[in-house]
């Protein structure tokens, strides 16, 4: 191999490597404001947490002007209030469309996962752009429909995996597009990050804060005494009923590369290898294999393994690393016909080749920030990187493991026009949830 220690873009060329602009395939473009001088009126679904985050980024655009702020808990909306003191506020998002639709523009989701769904299909019935946050929602069912409607409809969005806008996301896309490692047969992707709960069901009650709208909180899920700490604020990602576990949570932002990279689409079957399901929290630790049809990137079919929590780091013996390679707490893996590619989260990709190590040169690529983009994108001037065309399939892919986490140690047989799992029919319960009455949506 050509490799020196360092390889940079022109290295590659002199490889015989293609360089190709990245593609941006997925992004949908309808102009929302025409003007030139006119400002993006957006609406903000969940103004706490994440959600404070990204009304400050969203914001940060010149041609933004925050309308709306909306949250279930009062102390969280008024401190979202003070920045934005001209914004109208609302507990309960459908209100906030049944009286100001006409008025904003666009809307910001960024609630927990269950409520993902129910606010940006409201939008999307409302003709709005969204920049919904990850996972795209909390059911597979969920995924497709707001996909579909959003391609009909030429809706611009954008899925809040702002680390896919990133340099390193962007670059190693590129590289192994490009056939860094040569094909792709097999990739392991990781968290140690723990997002599941192995306990009991939650006895008793306790008050609700005077603050909180508990059962605007709850939105479509069932019904249940408040407890503290346990949902808000507090665990819920850990739950089954409200969050996607360490799979869906932080696999999103880990498993986006490869997916990306290697053109995936939804999985031929998923297996998971967890404790058995308690009907509350996810799995504490959990190992999920998937198969995927071939793509030009990869062999015939692609192996992927996620491993998560007391599981990383995972043995990667077969991968030709150093001897005693330090591996990072987060990560994709690439196993090539040329070499193996290390993505840690958000930093430069490592190469390595006759158990050798790479550091592979990240060379400047022209990248907007992933809230500029769908903001420049509303007022018709870009595309978006991670629209729901894209944020759907791979949220669906993801999903479908955290279903599987209900199966352990069963192949799931996975066939994605239909929504179905083939060979285990209990499976497909879980691929929609019904909506508690009251909190239905038109087209989910
Ligand atoms: N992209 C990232 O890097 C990143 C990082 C953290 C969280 N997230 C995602 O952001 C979302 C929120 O996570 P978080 O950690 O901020 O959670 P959180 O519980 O801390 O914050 C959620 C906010 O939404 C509000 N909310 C809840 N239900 C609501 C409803 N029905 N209507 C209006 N407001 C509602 C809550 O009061 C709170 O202010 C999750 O989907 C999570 O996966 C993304």
């Amino acid at each position: 191999m050509p490799f020196s220690s360092h390889l940079s873009r022109r290295d590659l060329l002199k490889t015989g490597v293609a360089l190709s602009a990245t593609a941006l395939p997925f992004a949908q473009s309808k102009e929302v404001v025409a003007a030139e001088d006119k400002k993006l009126r957006t609406a903000h679904i969940g103004v706490g947490g994440m959600g404070g985050a990204d009304l400050a980024q969203i914001s940060s655009h010149p041609r933004v002007e925050v309308v709306a702020l909306c949250d279930v808990d009062a102390g969280r909306l008024a401190e979202a209030s003070k920045k934005h003191p001209s914004a109208k506020t609302y507990q309960d998002y459908r209100q906030m469309f049944a009286e100001m639709a006409q008025d904003f523009d666009a809307v910001v989701v960024s609630t927990p996962d269950h409520t993902h769904a129910p606010a940006a299909m409201t939008a999307l019935n409302h003709d709005k752009p969204v920049y919904c946050q990850k996972p795209l929602t909390h059911e597979i069912y969920e995924a497709r429909q707001l996909r579909l409607v959003a391609e009909q409809k030429q809706l611009v969005t954008q899925m809040g995996i702002q680390v896919s806008s990133s340099l390193q996301y962007r670059g190693t896309t590129q590289y192994i597009q490009e056939g860094i490692i040569g094909k792709v047969s097999e990739v392991y992707v990781w968290s140690q990050k723990n997002w599941g709960y192995d306990g009991p069901a939650f006895e008793g009650k306790d008050e609700v804060p005077a603050s909180l709208a508990w059962d605007l909180w709850l939105g479509t899920a069932e019904e249940r005494p408040y407890k503290k700490e346990v949902y808000h604020p507090g665990q819920w990602r850990r739950l089954i009923d409200f969050g996607t576990g360490t799979l869906g949570d932080m696999g999103v932002h880990i498993c986006d590369t490869p997916f990306r990279a290697l053109a995936l689409t939804a999985p031929n079957w998923v297996k998971t290898t967890c404790r058995k399901p308690t009907g509350v929290g996810h799995p504490e630790q959990n190992m999920c294999e998937y198969e995927f049809p071939g793509t030009e990137f990869t062999t015939d079919t692609l192996r992927w393994t996620w491993f998560d929590g007391a599981l990383v780091p995972p043995d990667v013996s077969k991968f030709d690393l150093p001897k005693d390679y330090e591996l990072p707490g987060q990560a994709a893996l690439f196993l090539g016909e040329r070499g193996s590619l290390l993505l840690p989260h958000v930093a430069n990709p490592v190469m390595f080749v006759g158990g050798q190590e790479i550091p592979i040169e990240m060379q400047p690529l022209e990248i907007k920030n992933h809230y500029h983009q769908w903001v420049d994108a509303c007022l018709g001037e870009n595309t978006t990187i991670s629209s729901f065309s894209y944020g759907g399939p791979l949220t669906e892919a993801l999903l479908l493991g955290v279903v599987a986490n209900r199966f352990p140690t069963q192949k799931l047989e996975w066939d994605a026009d239909k929504l179905e799992v083939t060979n285990l029919p209990e499976a497909n319960q879980l691929i929609r949830r019904n909506y508690r009455e009251g909190f239905e949506v038109n087209g989910l």
